[in-house]
């Protein structure tokens, strides 16, 4: 019978398209039964068949098949060498911080996802980590910002809420330089439209709880690397602080990526639509959205993507508005999260980012009449009536 084992460095399936790759994975079908669908392999602990059983596999905390099939088919889609998948994308967003020591000093956008700024301001700076915030689309404000002791430079591109979009490769340039790692949050595009390896980063992450998961439905985070000396650190770090994703949620998100690059398209072509229809409504003062052509970053964006993603903010003449939109939408639904095939609304200020300070909110424009749409994969006639019918 053929070891799971064997199929390792030869079935990377580096030739198929990327619409191919995500339908089949890495091992794809299971090698030991030839079951389609890959299984879940519920167990804590491996049989050693031997004193010199080399097959790899000892206990789940450590390696899990259908974990492993996770973080091989995320190398594929990214280019990678070397994944972990962990329990969200704050296990994903803490596991890459914990490559920093104290006085260490690490650069990151502005309008970065709450949760990564209450890591930075709530367990890297009590322990002596040094950080500051930068807008990232600004690559004079990025040089500015560095000291000797930079050794990370942590990037969101587009950003949360505010969809600013930073230049991967002049960043990585900068950071190799002066010998940062430079790390993608790649949450937003996915590898369907953005590898951000291609432009000279070291790190990529997600939160799995997204567009890779798909469907609101499962928890999860992945970093994928290139080179072998980070790897082995953060394979280290997996080991001791148990982060790994359970088989059941490997299998979910597995599941997920079949249909992402359908999804992603879907996803685009509605927020083309949407953002283009908020634009003409009276009641929208701005709409952030990636895809337009008078963006300022535009030409980045098409530099670096194939595509813009489902995400749009958009700032309201007042909070009466903000609050008669999420009360009447009856199709599009006030929740957290984004990149699920639902439509999602958040209010940034009383949700995602309410943990930034409110000064350097008011800053970076996360204001109190600014929503962020996640644009699901419905009809997009029906998102937009729902739009129009809560705009009315
Ligand atoms: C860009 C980005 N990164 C990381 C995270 C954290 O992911 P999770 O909620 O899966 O922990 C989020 C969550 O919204 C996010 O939007």
């Amino acid at each position: 019978m053929k070891k799971f084992d064997d199929y390792k460095d030869n079935d990377r399936k580096e030739d198929l398209k990327f619409e191919s790759k995500v339908v089949h994975g890495a091992a794809g079908t299971d090698p030991f039964t030839g079951a389609i669908s890959f299984p879940i392999y519920q167990t804590a602990t491996f049989k050693h068949f031997s004193i010199e059983d080399k097959s790899g596999y000892n206990y789940a905390r450590c390696i899990n098949p259908t974990r492993e099939e996770l973080e091989r088919t995320m190398c594929i889609l990214e280019g990678g060498n070397r994944a972990f998948a962990v329990n969200s994308g704050m296990a994903a967003v803490s596991l890459v911080m914990s490559l920093l020591r104290p006085s260490d000093h690490v650069i990151y956008s502005d309008d970065i996802y709450g949760g990564t700024f209450r890591c930075i301001n709530e367990v890297l700076t009590p322990i002596g980590v040094e950080s500051c915030s930068v807008n990232l689309s600004d690559i004079e404000a990025l040089k500015r910002a560095i000291k000797p002791s930079t050794k990370m430079i942590f990037i969101e591109t587009p950003t949360n809420p505010m969809m600013k979009v930073a230049d991967i490769q002049k960043i990585s340039d900068i950071g190799h330089d002066i010998g940062a790692l430079v790390v993608v949050d790649n949450t937003f595009l996915t590898p369907y439209f953005q590898k951000p390896f291609d432009f000279g980063a070291d790190i990529v992450l997600h939160s799995g709880t997204k567009y890779l998961g798909g469907h609101n439905d499962v928890l999860a985070g992945i970093v994928i690397v290139k080179d072998r000396d980070i790897g082995e650190k953060l394979e280290i770090q997996m080991y001791i602080n148990g982060a790994g994703l359970g088989p059941m949620d490997s299998w979910v998100v597995l599941r997920g990526l079949k249909t992402l690059a359908l999804r992603m398209q879907r996803h685009n072509e509605n927020a083309i639509k949407v953002a283009n229809w908020l634009r003409g409504n009276p009641k929208v003062e701005k709409v952030y959205f990636v895809g337009f052509e008078d963006h300022k970053d535009y030409e980045v964006t098409k530099k670096q993507t194939t595509g813009f993603g489902g995400m749009i903010s958009f700032k309201v003449d007042s909070t009466q508005t903000v609050n008669n939109i999420l009360n009447r939408l009856r199709l599009i639904t006030f929740a957290e999260s984004l990149g699920g095939v639902e439509s999602l609304i958040t209010h940034p200020v009383t949700r995602t980012h309410k943990e930034i300070l409110e000064e350097v909110r008011e800053a970076l424009g996360i204001t109190d009449t600014l929503l962020r749409l996640s644009v699901g994969i419905e009809d997009v006639d029906d998102i937009i009536a729902d739009l129009d019918r809560a705009l009315k």
